[in-house]
């Protein structure tokens, strides 16, 4: 144990074997793991991690799209442990901190006008929960009580409980929980590999809307809210589509009294290239969450940001007019300097100007990936980029997984996607390595 002997390092074999024993991992098939063993991870450092056995990977997926300055980044954990000596929790209820305050008012300047307060959760899920509970809450409290449905994109994630469930539409984690689930209905994504021959990302884009405009038109006595991940549907496969449909859903939501909500857990943070997707819309959604790299990828915080009509509707001397949603950590001070720290290194560094030469930089070294015979819809939003492989291989994801990490790569291919969405601290050198090992994978994985 741990505790009882400071100096004990297991191996990765040891500590593989006792994980498979007493952790129930999530998203996995348990028994895959026979075949498709658990990595185990010692330390990090920037965009590497490192096993017990020395051996190093390049984070490509950012650890699942929270890390933006790279593990163990110096200023986050000089101000981590600045916090834990100062005030490690405290509730929010009834309470208030500086972390907290500063954060929220930090937010409010950053994000698109309007969206005055932020309500805290912890990881994204939460925020999605909140969101939905808060527009039907709004409705309610409004005297519109029928305004309780919800709709959201084809191929939708917005996270795994069971509210998060009801507008995500990913058939292999809903549908063992059908029967708890409140199914909401889906309006055709503008995902633009769907275009026509000769259609541009665009056309499709407007085209869709028609979908969405009867939905609107047939149901927006009942709808409290569309749900949308702007500019990427993340777990769709990093499926990319044109900013004129936020723009639109954004006029089309304002005319029939329906709720925006935009779910830029995945994608805010500077993730598209802007602080936040919706900026390249040119809108301001009626909630917006925040999550993930909302703490360079440190500690689970999320945050409900709402415009300031929605506030003032829960605004009252009666308390089941407000909103009477809880968890134990929410807005808890170390995950808000986490934050504050992030914060603090994208005006330091000029983060989003530093990520358009990296990425411009990307773009040109990854001419011959972009080019293999087997390479299909190259794409990229900001910092992230994405491509379907030709692979006569049917276990494509996990064969790819195994083989990248033989070759100092974690990716984590999504069906034959494979996408990198790397810390925003990836060098030079970094990328070089990361396409051409990538480009040898690509030439293993498409041969029989
Ligand atoms: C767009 C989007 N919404 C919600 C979530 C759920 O976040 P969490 O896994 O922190 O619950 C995710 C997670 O990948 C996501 O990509």
């Amino acid at each position: 144990m741990i505790s009882d002997m400071p100096n004990y390092t297991p191996t990765n074999a040891e500590l593989l074997k006792r994980s498979l024993a007493a952790v129930w991992h999530p998203c996995s098939q348990m028994k895959h793991y026979e075949a498709f063993p658990l990595v185990p991870i010692a330390r990090g450092e920037g965009v590497w991690l490192y096993d017990l056995d020395g051996k190093r990977y390049l984070d490509a997926v950012s650890s699942w799209w929270v890390n933006l300055f790279g593990h163990a980044n110096p200023h986050i954990n000089a101000a981590l442990h600045d916090q834990l000596d100062t005030l490690e929790h405290v509730m929010l209820a009834g309470f208030t901190h500086q972390p907290v305050v500063e954060l929220s008012e930090r937010l409010r300047e950053l994000a698109p006008k309007g969206l005055g307060h932020c309500f805290y959760g912890s990881d994204g899920a939460s925020a999605t929960e909140i969101a939905l509970k808060m527009s039907a809450h709004y409705w309610r409290n409004t005297g519109n009580s029928q305004k309780t449905q919800f709709i959201s994109l084809e191929n939708s994630y917005h996270g795994e409980t069971l509210g998060a469930l009801s507008v995500t539409d990913v058939a292999l984690f809903r549908d063992a929980y059908g029967a708890l689930i409140r199914q909401q209905a889906t309006v055709p994504s503008p995902d633009s590999r769907k275009a026509a021959a000769g259609e541009s990302a665009e056309a499709y884009a407007l085209r869709c809307m028609a979908a969405l405009e009867q939905h609107l038109q047939q149901h927006h006595e009942q709808l409290a809210a569309f749900i949308i991940e702007p500019l990427v549907q993340g777990a769709a496969g990093m499926a990319m589509y044109h900013p004129i449909y936020l723009k639109r859903a954004r006029e089309l939501c304002s005319r029939y009294s329906v709720h925006l909500i935009a779910d830029e857990i995945a994608v805010g943070m500077g993730r598209t290239g802007t602080m936040f997707a919706c900026e390249q819309g040119g809108i301001s959604p009626d909630f917006l969450l925040i999550s993930k790299g909302i703490t360079g990828g440190y500690l689970p915080l999320s945050v409900v940001m709402t415009r300031d009509e929605i506030y003032q509707a829960f605004y009252d001397d009666e308390t089941a007019r407000g909103f009477l949603h809880s968890h134990s950590y929410t807005g808890n001070p170390l995950a808000c300097r986490a934050a504050l720290a992030t914060l603090d290194i994208f005006i330091q560094d000029d983060v989003l100007n530093a990520n358009r030469d990296k990425a411009a930089y990307l773009h040109r070294i990854a001419q011959p990936l972009r080019n293999h015979r087997a390479v299909r819809n190259w794409r990229n939003t900001g910092m992230i980029w994405a491509f379907e492989v030709e692979s006569p291989h049917r276990d494509f994801a996990q064969r790819c997984f195994a083989l990248a990490l033989k070759n100092e790569l974690l990716l984590r291919p999504i069906g034959n996607t494979i996408y990198f969405m790397p810390p925003y601290v990836i060098t030079k050198p970094e990328m070089d390595f990361l396409v051409s090992r990538t480009m040898q994978l690509v030439e293993q994985l498409s041969q029989p």
